[in-house]
């Protein structure tokens, strides 16, 4: 049966204005047969966000809710993520350690600079997150980048110990779900991972932003929840941005498992707490609360389209089928191309992808999986075909 979503079709969305869909990246307009380019780089999806979503939105703006953030209202959000978090991965978490911020990256910003020494390198596991690799650069901070394993992508721990032991980085950006590689780690991982980061006496940064996107019966393992080490060391940073299609309402949380943590944002947590929206605040408590079923809508639906892109062949393309996240990572280094093959597939075939090289992982893309079905499979026939007239 048809499913709403599957009428989003290019078009409209190309006539909704969307960065993904309008962006510099889509700038030529058409491939090199003249079709329109179809977005499939920046991470948010085609679907229009849940009914109550909207609907906490539209009546910020009948009531005029648009002034400063009040207490009360940061509070019915922290009741509702722990709640959720509660729900959904099994960590009871006290509201009062859930904190706003606008987004994610605003989190990691204020947990490099308040919570690691001044000057000390923040260890990042790659391919990554694009701006994971230049915002500690924009900070004063090397980013020491550690390659993860490949076939299938893993963290090298042993690397991640040796980038600890020898460039004396005290915090470590851990991405679970991973973008770009859709891992979801397991609890043997993760425990190992806090075994590595206790030798050395060094901190997390949990970026859990993709956490409630994960398929096939696995179920996300917040990080700080694993250990009373790991509480200890970590800082996590999550948002309902990612699940229900809202980043532009600015509205993120910090999760501080630890008490003198949570003294320390309290110190320090002003500046990065102040760009939060309160329109972005009364969304997400509505997503949290009243947004499940359209969000397990969702997960079915993007279920269907990676099952869509495993039965796609795409000859001398590595398929990565995401566990979690809506990002496949394809690797194209076999297709032994003169160009990124981000750029063949965007001038051949109309998709536009991130090109791995931005994630540090060249010869690799990103693709989007959150749009309309019948839309992907066009973005997929025509990959196939473009490698096919390749001969
Ligand atoms: C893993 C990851 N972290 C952080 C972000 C950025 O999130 P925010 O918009 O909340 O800063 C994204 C956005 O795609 C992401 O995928």
């Amino acid at each position: 049966m048809a499913h709403p979503f599957d009428a989003l079709t290019a078009e409209a969305m190309r006539a909704g204005g969307s960065w993904k869909w309008t962006g510099r990246e889509m700038v030529a307009g058409a491939d090199a047969r003249g079709r329109g380019l179809i977005g499939a780089f920046v991470a948010e999806m085609d679907f229009p966000t849940a009914g109550p979503v909207a609907a906490a939105v539209r009546e910020c703006a009948d009531t005029s809710r648009f002034g400063y953030l009040a207490d009360g209202w940061v509070a019915d959000l922290a009741e509702a993520c722990a709640a959720f978090w509660a729900d959904r991965f099994g960590w009871a978490i006290e509201p009062e350690r859930i904190r706003p911020v606008p987004d994610v990256m605003t989190a990691l910003t204020a947990t490099i600079e308040h919570f690691t020494t001044p000057g000390s390198p923040v260890l990042l596991p790659t391919p990554a997150y694009m701006p994971f690799l230049t915002v500690p650069g924009m900070l004063g901070r090397e980013m020491v980048s550690v390659p993860m394993a490949r076939d299938p992508f893993a963290l090298d721990l042993d690397a991640l110990d040796d980038a600890f032991r020898t460039s004396g980085a005290e915090l470590l950006v851990l991405t679970n779900p991973h973008n770009p590689t859709g891992r979801v780690l397991t609890a043997e991982e993760l425990a190992d991972v806090t075994a590595v980061v206790e030798r050395h006496g060094g901190r997390v940064f949990a970026d859990e932003i993709h956490a409630p996107i994960t398929f096939d019966g696995l179920r996300h393992r917040p990080y700080a929840a694993t250990s009373a080490a790991a509480a200890a060391h970590t800082v996590t940073a999550t948002s309902a941005s990612k699940a229900w299609n809202l980043p532009g309402l600015k509205c993120g949380q910090v999760i501080l498992s630890s008490d003198a943590d949570a003294r320390r944002w309290a110190d320090h947590g002003y500046l990065a707490e102040h760009g939060t929206a309160t329109p972005g605040v009364l969304a997400s408590t509505a997503a949290y609360t009243h947004g499940r079923d359209w969000l397990d809508d969702v997960l079915a639906y993007l279920d269907g389209n990676r099952a869509l892109l495993r039965d796609t062949p795409l000859p001398g393309v590595a398929t990565t089928v995401p566990e979690g996240t809506y990002l496949a990572w394809l690797d194209g280094r076999g297709l032994d191309l003169d160009e990124p093959p981000a750029a063949f597939f965007a001038r051949e075939a109309g998709v536009v992808m991130t090109d791995g090289a931005a994630c540090a992982g060249p010869g690799g893309m990103r693709l989007n999986l959150a749009m309309a079905r019948p839309v992907l499979a066009e973005a997929l026939e025509r990959m196939a075909e473009a490698l096919d007239a390749r001969g």
